[in-house]
């Protein structure tokens, strides 16, 4: 490896670019690029032919994307190292004319919008040019997609920081079509999305997943385990339907029943474990302290069914096999 660095060193830019090519015939294409001066330069310029007229004093202000990674005029990937604004607007030549009296300006090439000329799939073309990868493998054919939502109902070009990426403005630009998940995360027991900790986007690939509902990884219980690794196991005595899927027993955004179960106990374990070596009958109130009839009254309280099986999602007890320890 020495000897290799030591030219490298040596020689500077040119020469690593020169040693590229010799290795293989794609990095020749290097040598053409321009250094990260003159793209900057270059997109300045591009930049321009529309800054003339659009500025931060237009009615809307565009120069803030400036400011976001979309003008990293240095990298040459981002639409400002080249075209600028062209990149994503298109060359917008007719529009860039003094429209003849009475006439409207014709509009860009491109306009991202609702209401306005560019078919949303078009729109998201020009965004996929660039971001086809990665997250987005699945965005062909996924809930979004289909349903005609564009990149831009989430996403803000023109400004900074783009709030649909930060954990705790997130949730907003999601519900402002989600409108019931709102009720739901302001439930009594809630993953904590109001306060800013988990994100919506921790669960779910907005973008497409090969999971269902979105989720971020292939099952329900996958994209839990990322966080609740521990509900993993192995255990020495798995709990069925924990293995099976989390939701059978707790709902993801939020509940009216502690620990964001699906119901109380001991209704929640009498769904499916009701003719047991303990008294068959389902649990009621009847028994408690202060009423006739001394029956259930363990299986009641507190956390009734839980105050002996305390290893509900599994245990790793040689004697465990009841959850009790
Ligand atoms: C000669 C002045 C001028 C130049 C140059 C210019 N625009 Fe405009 N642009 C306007 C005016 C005026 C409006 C608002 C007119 C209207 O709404 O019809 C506008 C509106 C727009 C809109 C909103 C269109 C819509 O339908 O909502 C976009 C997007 C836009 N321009 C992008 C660009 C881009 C990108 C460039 C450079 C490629 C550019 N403009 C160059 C004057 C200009
Ligand atoms: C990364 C792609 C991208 C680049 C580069 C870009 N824009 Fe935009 N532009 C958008 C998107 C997306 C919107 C929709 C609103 C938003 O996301 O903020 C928009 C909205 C606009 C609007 C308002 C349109 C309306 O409907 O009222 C104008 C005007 C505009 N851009 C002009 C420009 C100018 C001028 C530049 C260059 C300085 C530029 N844009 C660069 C993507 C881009
Ligand atoms: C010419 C290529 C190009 C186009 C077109 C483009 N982007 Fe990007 N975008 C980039 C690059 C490069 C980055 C920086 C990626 C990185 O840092 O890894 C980026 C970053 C982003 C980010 C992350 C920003 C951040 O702060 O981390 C978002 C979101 C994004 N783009 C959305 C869009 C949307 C929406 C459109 C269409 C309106 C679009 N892009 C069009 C090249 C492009
Ligand atoms: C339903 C809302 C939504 C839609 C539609 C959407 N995004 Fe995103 N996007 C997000 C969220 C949320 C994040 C943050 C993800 C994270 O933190 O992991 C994000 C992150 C990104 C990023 C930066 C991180 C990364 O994944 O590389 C890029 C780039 C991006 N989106 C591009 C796009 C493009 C291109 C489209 C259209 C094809 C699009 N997005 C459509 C919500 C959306
Ligand atoms: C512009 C409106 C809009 C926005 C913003 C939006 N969605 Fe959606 N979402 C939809 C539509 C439409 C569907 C498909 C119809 C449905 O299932 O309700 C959908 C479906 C979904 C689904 C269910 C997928 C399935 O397979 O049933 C999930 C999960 C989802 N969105 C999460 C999100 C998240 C997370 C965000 C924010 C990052 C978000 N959405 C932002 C409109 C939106
Ligand atoms: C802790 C993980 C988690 C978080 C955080 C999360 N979700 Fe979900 N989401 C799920 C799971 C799991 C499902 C599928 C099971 C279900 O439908 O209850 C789901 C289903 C959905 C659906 C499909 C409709 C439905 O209820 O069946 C939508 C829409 C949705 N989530 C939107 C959101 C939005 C918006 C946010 C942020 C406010 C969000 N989710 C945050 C795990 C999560
Ligand atoms: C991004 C990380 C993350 C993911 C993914 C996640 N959780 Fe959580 N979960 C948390 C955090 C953080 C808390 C709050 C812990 C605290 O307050 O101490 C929590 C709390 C809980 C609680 C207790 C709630 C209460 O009221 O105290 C349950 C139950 C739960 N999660 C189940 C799930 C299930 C089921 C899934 C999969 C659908 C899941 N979690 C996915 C981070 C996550
Ligand atoms: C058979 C029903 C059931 C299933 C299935 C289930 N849980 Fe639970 N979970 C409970 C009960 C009951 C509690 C309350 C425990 C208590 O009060 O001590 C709980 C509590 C929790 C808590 C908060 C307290 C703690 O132990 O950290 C988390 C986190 C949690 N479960 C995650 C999960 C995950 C992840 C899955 C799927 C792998 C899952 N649960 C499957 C019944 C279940
Ligand atoms: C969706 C159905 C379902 C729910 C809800 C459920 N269980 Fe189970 N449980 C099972 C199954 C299936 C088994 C495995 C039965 C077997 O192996 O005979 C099991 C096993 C058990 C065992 C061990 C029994 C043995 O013989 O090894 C205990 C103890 C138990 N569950 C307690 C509970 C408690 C307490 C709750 C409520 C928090 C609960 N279960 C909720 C389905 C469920
Ligand atoms: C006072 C403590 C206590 C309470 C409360 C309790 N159990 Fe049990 N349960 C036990 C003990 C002890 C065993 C036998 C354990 C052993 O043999 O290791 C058992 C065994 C079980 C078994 C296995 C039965 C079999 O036939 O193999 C199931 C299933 C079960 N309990 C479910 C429940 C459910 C559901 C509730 C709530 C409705 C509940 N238990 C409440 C103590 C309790």
């Amino acid at each position: 490896m020495k000897p290799v660095t030591a030219i490298f060193a040596g020689a500077g830019l040119l020469g690593v670019l020169l040693a590229l090519s010799a290795a293989s015939p794609v990095s020749a294409q290097l040598l053409s690029e321009q250094t990260a001066e003159d793209t900057t330069k270059a997109g300045m310029e591009a930049a321009r032919t529309c800054t003339r007229c659009h500025d931060e004093t237009s009615e809307y202000p565009v120069l803030s994307i400036l400011k976001s990674r979309h003008a990293v005029m240095a990298d040459g990937r981002t639409p400002f190292a080249d075209r600028a604004c062209a990149t994503c607007h298109g060359a917008s030549l007719a529009h860039m004319e003094a429209p003849a009296d009475g006439a409207e300006r014709a509009a860009p090439d491109i306009v991202f919008s609702s209401s306005g000329p560019t078919a949303k799939h078009d729109q998201n073309a020009v965004c996929m040019d660039c971001h086809k990868g990665s997250n987005r493998i699945h965005w062909q054919g996924s809930a979004h997609e289909t349903q005609d939502v564009a990149c831009v109902d989430c996403h803000r070009s023109h400004i900074g920081d783009d709030p649909v990426l930060a954990k705790d403005t997130q949730a907003d630009q999601c519900l402002t079509c989600h409108k019931e998940k709102r009720a739901e995360i302001h439930r009594p027991s809630s993953h904590p999305i109001r306060e800013g900790k988990v994100a919506c986007s921790d669960c779910h690939n907005p973008h497409g997943s090969n999971g269902p509902k979105l989720l971020a990884k292939a099952t329900l219980n996958e994209t839990c385990y990322d966080c609740h690794a521990e509900k993993r196991g192995p255990f020495l005595w798995e709990h069925q339907p924990v293995r099976e899927d989390c939701s059978i027993c707790h709902k993801p955004h939020g509940s009216v029943h502690d620990n964001l179960l699906v119901t109380r106990g001991p209704w929640l374990c009498q769904q499916c474990h009701l003719a047991q070596f303990h008294p068959s009958t389902a649990y009621s109130g009847t028994g408690l302290p202060g009423a006739a009839t001394p029956s259930g009254a363990q299986q009641m309280l507190g956390r009734n069914c839980l105050n002996c099986h305390t290893q509900i999602h599994g245990s790793n007890h040689p004697s465990g096999v009841r959850k009790t320890r």
